[in-house]
């Protein structure tokens, strides 16, 4: 374990306690305007877990990939199909660099996003990023009960995983701070991830 994921010390219910007893006006106010940015790999959470989250702290809750759906007027799956990979990613990277200016609010990113160097730089300046950290079976559990990700529409979606997870788990390492998404209740999950929050901009403020 590391020191940026100690809310795990405390069970369900005391990590509950503790994160009601945190004053939420403060802890956005403290986050000074920047974005709350979730990142991990596909299945993990981010939309699920980023809209309670939002409604939690009464910011708004934005999905990276529904405004690059708007944007172009396709779905994901589309644009991948029609344009490719390449295509995507730039569309990915303007449309995160121009809602991160649009902040505060609770952002969820596509799983790959975080893989480009110039998206992490943005969301080091605007943003705080967060982690959402699933292990294989959960994750795998959760994408194979839906046919809108078009990385894993091949024969072999297991070994494709676990290959993106292999590649990206270091990157993604990378997050100011790193929650465990596990298959808990989602308000659990938004409770932990609000502790760790408090945690880490009172060590941050230096108090
Ligand atoms: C992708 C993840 C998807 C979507 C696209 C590519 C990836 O988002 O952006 O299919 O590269 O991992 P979710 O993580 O929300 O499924």
């Amino acid at each position: 374990m590391t020191d940026k994921e100690t809310s795990r010390d405390l069970d369900e219910s005391e990590l509950g306690l503790k994160a009601k007893s945190i004053d939420l006006t403060d802890l956005v106010q403290r986050l000074g305007g920047r974005s709350i940015v979730l990142v991990g790999i596909m299945g993990c959470g981010k939309s699920t877990v980023g809209k309670r989250l939002a409604q939690r702290l009464g910011l708004e809750f934005i999905d990276a990939d529904s405004e690059i759906e708007r944007a172009a007027n396709m779905t994901v799956s589309e644009i991948f199909a029609e344009h490719g990979e390449p295509y995507f990613r730039s569309g990915e990277e303007r449309v995160i660099a121009r809602l991160l200016g649009e902040g505060p609010q609770v952002l969820a990113t596509g799983g790959g996003a975080f893989m480009s160097e110039a998206t992490r730089a943005e969301i080091a300046q605007n943003g705080l990023s967060i982690w959402l950290k699933v292990d294989f079976d959960t994750v795998m559990a959760r994408v194979r009960r839906r046919s809108t990700r078009p990385l894993l529409q091949n024969p072999d979606p297991e070994g494709t995983m676990k290959r993106l997870m292999a590649d990206r788990e270091p990157i993604y390492a990378k997050a100011a701070l790193t929650v465990r998404s596990k298959e808990v209740p989602h308000e659990s999950v938004v409770d932990q991830i609000v502790v760790s929050l408090d945690n880490y901009l009172h060590q941050r403020a230096g108090d």
